[in-house]
C-alpha cells in the first residue's frame, strides 16, 4: 500500500501530466524515493493510480534503468559502459570497483553498502570515463580516483 506521502506526491505530479501514464516514471521515482526501489506491490499501486496495468507499468519500469525493481544497497553506483566510456578505460575502472567491494557487476556488496549496476551512456561522454554515485556524475575517472569516490561514500577499505 502507498503510503499517505506517496500518494500526496504522485498527486502532484500526476497534476503535470498531460494524462495520467506520462507521468509513469516521476510516480515510480516517488516510490523509490521512499523505498530505495519499487516493489511488486508499490508498482501495482502506482498502476492503479496511473489507470494502467501492472505489467504496462512495469515495462516502464524495465525500459527505465534508472528504475530498480530489486533491492539495493545504501549506495547505487553506476557505470557507463557504453563505447566512449569504454574505449577511455571503464573496464579498468569495474575491476577497480568489484576487487574493492567484492561482488559482480549487478551485485550488492555483502553489507548491504552498495550496488554495482552497469548503465548506458550517461551523456556526459566529454567526461568519460564517467561513473553515477547516488545521482552524482563522476568524470575523468582512474582506478585511484574510484578509491576516493568510494571512500566519499563511506567504503572503509
Ligand atoms: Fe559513457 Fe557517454 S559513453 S557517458
Amino acid at each position: 500500500m502507498l503510503s499517505h506521502e506517496e500518494k500526496i506526491e504522485i498527486e502532484e505530479e500526476l497534476k503535470g501530466a498531460p494524462f495520467k501514464r506520462a507521468a509513469s516514471i516521476d510516480a515510480l521515482k516517488v516510490v523509490q524515493r521512499h523505498r530505495g526501489w519499487v516493489d511488486d506491490q508499490g508498482l501495482k499501486d502506482v498502476a492503479v493510480m496511473l489507470e494502467m496495468t501492472p505489467s504496462e507499468l512495469d515495462s516502464v519500469a524495465t525500459f527505465y534503468n534508472l528504475i530498480f525493481r530489486r533491492p539495493v544497497g545504501s549506495h547505487v553506483i553506476l557505470v557507463c559502459n557504453t563505447i566512449t566510456c569504454w574505449m577511455m578505460g571503464c573496464d579498468s575502472l569495474l575491476k577497480r570497483l568489484t576487487e574493492r567491494l567484492g561482488v559482480p557487476l549487478g551485485a550488492t556488496s555483502a553489507d548491504g553498502g552498495f550496488t554495482l549496476l552497469p548503465v548506458p551512456c550517461l551523456g556526459a561522454c566529454d567526461q568519460s570515463p564517467v561513473m553515477m554515485v547516488d545521482g552524482k556524475l563522476y568524470g575523468g575517472l582512474t582506478p585511484e580516483k574510484v578509491d576516493e569516490v568510494l571512500k566519499e561514500h563511506g567504503w572503509k577499505g
